[in-house]
């Protein structure tokens, strides 16, 4: 006999991740291979945290704080709010799957969100099963925000606007979230994931969340030591919410839900200022670097604010995601969320962006 699965369950589609260094070598033979595909830090990880993980590993037979109230300390002193408002998880992912669960209570509750968006707010909705109302992006490949206040009912629970927004990077201003906020009816969340906030913070107008959470509005924000930090091995993802909100995730998450090196290497990446500072220098050149390289090749990049660049090429990009790979260099195609003819392709280093440049002009 066979089990019983859910079928909601089996009609989602597993994670697609980019593809690993290894398999491509492997692949296809090659000993360089370069990967623009999963948005990671071209740099590594923090030095600081790197330390901090090998002191931490000798404590490797005891369990986690459970808590992980320094790093929940640290977090609400360096963005001017209390621990009560700290959320923390095994990357935002599992902050993402643990708002579904808080939030959405079966067939008659509602998600929104952008359309393309970040994958992952779909599979929390089909997880509870909660109905979904995805809004197209505006022409300019935006949240079209009005659309989405529109799309509200009295069944709606959370709305998701990933600001910047992936695939796309493109941003959505402060004063346009506030205008958004202040008609959301008091029965919906805003969820404001700002996985690439570091690489955004100097854009016009950019809103944030720790502000709005601090003025009291009904938002959660997240946040990730995955991306400007270059800890996206390890898995933490923090965010910024109501102490009441943070109150019920702590009934539901798992007791020991960010591991001990996590804890300590997030810390330590929190205080590495030199870091994340060459890191974010670095992402302005290489999205001004790729902007120049798509309009030169025809294309028409949309204008980005994350640590990738995303282009519609104006051919299918399948083709041309596959003829890199045989090159050796790893980017994504945008077929999977419905724009077979755009590329993305996350910053790397200037070498690495210089090789990706040499292969894409010679296509
Ligand atoms: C918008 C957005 N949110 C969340 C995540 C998840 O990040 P992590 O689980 O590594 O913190 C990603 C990863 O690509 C993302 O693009």
């Amino acid at each position: 006999m066979s089990a019983i699965i859910r079928p909601n369950v089996l009609q989602m589609e597993p994670y697609a991740p980019g593809r690993p260094i290894e398999d491509v070598k492997r692949e296809f033979n090659l000993d360089r291979v370069v990967k623009l595909a999963s948005n990671e830090n071209p740099f590594g990880p923090s030095p600081l945290a790197v330390g901090a993980i090998q002191r931490a590993a000798a404590n490797l037979h005891q369990y986690p704080d459970g808590s992980a109230a320094a790093i929940r300390n640290a977090i609400a002193a360096k963005f001017g709010l209390e621990a009560e408002n700290i959320l923390l998880g095994n990357g935002s992912d599992e902050l993402i799957h643990l708002i579904g669960l808080l939030f959405l209570d079966g067939p008659d509750t509602e998600m929104i969100m952008g359309n393309p968006s970040f994958v992952r707010y779909d599979a929390a909705a089909h997880l509870a099963p909660a109905k979904l109302t995805k809004i197209p992006l505006d022409a300019d490949h935006k949240h079209d925000l009005d659309r989405m206040l529109e799309a509200v009912t009295s069944n709606t629970r959370v709305i998701f606007v990933a600001n910047p927004n992936n695939p796309t990077g493109t941003v959505v201003t402060g004063t346009a979230i506030r205008a958004f906020l202040d008609k959301l009816p008091a029965h919906v969340t805003l969820v404001l994931d700002e996985a690439y906030f570091e690489f955004a913070a100097h854009a016009p107008d950019m809103p944030n969340s720790a502000e709005l959470v601090r003025e009291g509005y009904n938002v959660i924000g997240l946040r990730t030591f995955s991306k400007a930090y270059g800890l996206a091995g390890i898995r933490v993802g923090f965010g910024f919410a109501p102490k009441s909100v943070v109150d019920a995730y702590h009934r539901a998450r798992e007791p020991f839900n960010v591991n001990s090196l996590a804890q300590v290497a997030a810390i330590a990446a929190l205080d590495d200022t030199e870091h994340l500072q060459k890191t974010v220098e670095n992402n302005t050149f290489g999205l001004k670097f790729l902007k120049d390289l798509f309009e030169q090749t025809g294309g028409t990049p949309v204008e980005s604010y994350a640590n990738f660049a995303y282009a519609n090429i104006h051919r299918e990009a399948d083709p041309v995601f596959q003829a890199l790979l045989r090159k050796g260099v790893i980017v994504r195609s945008g077929k999977h969320v419905g724009h077979p003819n755009f590329l993305r392709v996350s910053v790397g280093t200037m070498d690495e962006l210089e090789i990706f440049a040499s292969e894409y002009r010679a296509l």
